[in-house]
């Protein structure tokens, strides 16, 4: 029984999962947390991932006997892992959620020669949770530190490199960094100039499919893996999910609504006008692209919600949604609760109901966050896809779980959404990366029809409200930018 193993590189935990025979067969999970340290600033011993990679792998390989071909890891994004020149870490990972970055983002633009400039060189605005920020933050507090920087890579990389001896990323990963010229699929030197970095403190770029390598044979020993055993890639877990919801042709899109919501759709070309209001990355899929737009607080608005009004569960809820009206009795939920990056680039923006009246009830108060999330997904929505016709829309997380909010995005979007047999995410991704990379499928489409069926289309319901509603929603937030 031939087994591939995916590993997600998470920011609290590590997943692996094994397939094999066209089925998942099991799932780990080693769990830890951030060092959150006050400031914005959240950082990771790599050590932690590592160990924690080790256990997963171990823990999956004893317990489902068989020959591991080839593994690939999907990482949190962004994060930073400084090594020297003998390959130790530095200091911790700056993860991707620190927030002390804030001069340097500005910087990078500035120095880049304005937004429309480091558009052109990288396809990206600079924002406080990319990579390069964090390295020029290294550069200016910590020189000690930054003169003995050799390469920095991201969390699923150094595993990699723990794993075979050999330094390099992927496409994914790299365009996450904001100084891959995501176009060309290479490191940006017209950036690399501007900012005075040396190319040479970046690693080889290779395709999420390519064998980084093999195995080092103690340590294939150590987690129960066969000596030959090989070392994919992978990618960045919002391309690495895509992949795993079944986005492998342009214009496939995947709306996750977990903590964060997520619009991913797979672009088959770098298009005309990059705006910067989402994301432009390179995929998974060779010589592919996706746009993203990421809002900070979809599941975790109901969840804030479910808290304070001390409702039992989400069944609850629910059941309260149904009993509202599309239009949520007038109420309009601004979902800002985390500040927002999109469609608005704004830390300082705030949760709002709006629409408040004698008559609004509990039930018309939940309906509202559901469809305050879906607007605001709606306007990502509506940045991603005039860069491609969308073709199917595929849903997965709270949204999908709940009938009536996968409704209320159907109808939101005006389009039918799709719910999947499989709900899995980054992890099932990168196996299904180790198992292309390494020959076991030919190719993701051939991949994806061995997993992926549609469970069930949600249609959407055409009422009017929404729309009126959403119009409202966008209004609400321009007449309010100000005062928060
Ligand atoms: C994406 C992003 C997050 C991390 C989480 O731009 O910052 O989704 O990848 O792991």
């Amino acid at each position: 029984m031939k087994q591939i193993i995916g590993l997600d590189i998470g920011t609290n935990s590590v997943k692996a999962m094994i397939l094999a025979d066209g089925a998942i067969v099991d799932q780990v999970s080693v769990g830890y947390a951030p060092d959150y340290l006050g400031n914005g600033f959240v950082e990771q011993d790599p050590a932690v991932w590592w160990d924690a990679t080790k256990a997963a792998i171990r823990a999956i390989t004893s317990a489902n006997p068989g020959q591991v071909v080839a593994l690939a890891a999907s990482g949190q994004m962004h994060s930073s892992v400084f090594l020297d020149a003998e390959g130790n870490v530095i200091r911790n990972a700056i993860l991707w959620n620190d927030t002390r970055t804030t001069k340097q983002a500005a910087e990078i633009t500035a120095l880049a020669g304005g937004e429309a400039a480091l558009l052109s060189m990288v396809h990206n605005r600079s924002l406080e949770g990319f990579t390069l920020p964090k390295i020029l933050w290294l550069r200016e507090n910590e020189a000690e530190n930054f003169a003995k920087v050799c390469k920095v890579v991201m969390p699923k990389d150094y595993i990699n490199y723990m794993l075979t001896g050999r330094i390099a990323t992927d496409a994914s990963d790299a365009a996450g960094t904001i100084l891959l010229d995501v176009g060309k699929r290479q490191w940006s030197n017209a950036l690399l100039e501007k900012i005075g970095l040396p190319a040479d403190i970046l690693p080889e770029v290779l395709e999420s499919v390519d064998a980084v390598g093999k195995v080092t044979p103690t340590l294939a020993a150590e987690l129960g893996l066969a000596p030959e055993t090989l070392v994919i890639a992978g990618g960045a877990d919002n391309s690495c999910a895509a992949i795993g919801n079944g986005v492998v042709a342009s214009g496939q899109t995947i709306i996750s609504i977990g903590t964060s919501g997520t619009v991913v759709t797979m672009l088959d070309a770098v298009p005309a006008d990059i705006t910067g209001d989402v994301h432009l990355f390179n995929y998974s899929y060779p010589g592919k692209f996706y746009a993203m737009g990421c809002m900070l607080c979809a599941g975790e608005s109901l969840n804030w919600l479910r808290n304070i009004v001390t409702v039992a569960d989400f069944d609850e809820l629910n059941a309260l949604a149904e009993q509202s009206t599309p239009g949520a009795g007038g109420v309009v939920f601004l979902p800002y609760l985390f500040g927002e990056r999109c469609p608005y680039p704004n830390p300082d923006a705030k949760g709002i109901f709006f629409g408040l009246a004698a008559t609004t009830s509990k039930a018309d108060m939940v309906r509202a966050v559901m469809e305050g999330v879906a607007y605001n997904i709606r306007a990502m929505y509506d940045l991603v896809s005039p860069f491609t016709p969308i073709t199917d829309i595929y849903i997965t997380g709270g949204g999908a779980k709940s009938d009536i909010w996968g409704r209320i995005i159907a109808s939101v979007l005006q389009r039918p959404v799709t719910v999947l047999n499989i709900e899995e995410g980054p992890a099932f991704g990168a196996a299904m990366i180790a198992g292309v990379g390494a020959k076991v499928f030919d190719g993701f489409e051939v991949a994806k029809a061995q997993f992926l069926r549609t469970d069930r289309m949600i249609e959407p319901d055409g009422h009017e409200a929404y729309q009126r509603q959403f119009r409202l929603f966008k209004k609400i937030y321009e007449a309010n930018k100000g005062l928060f």
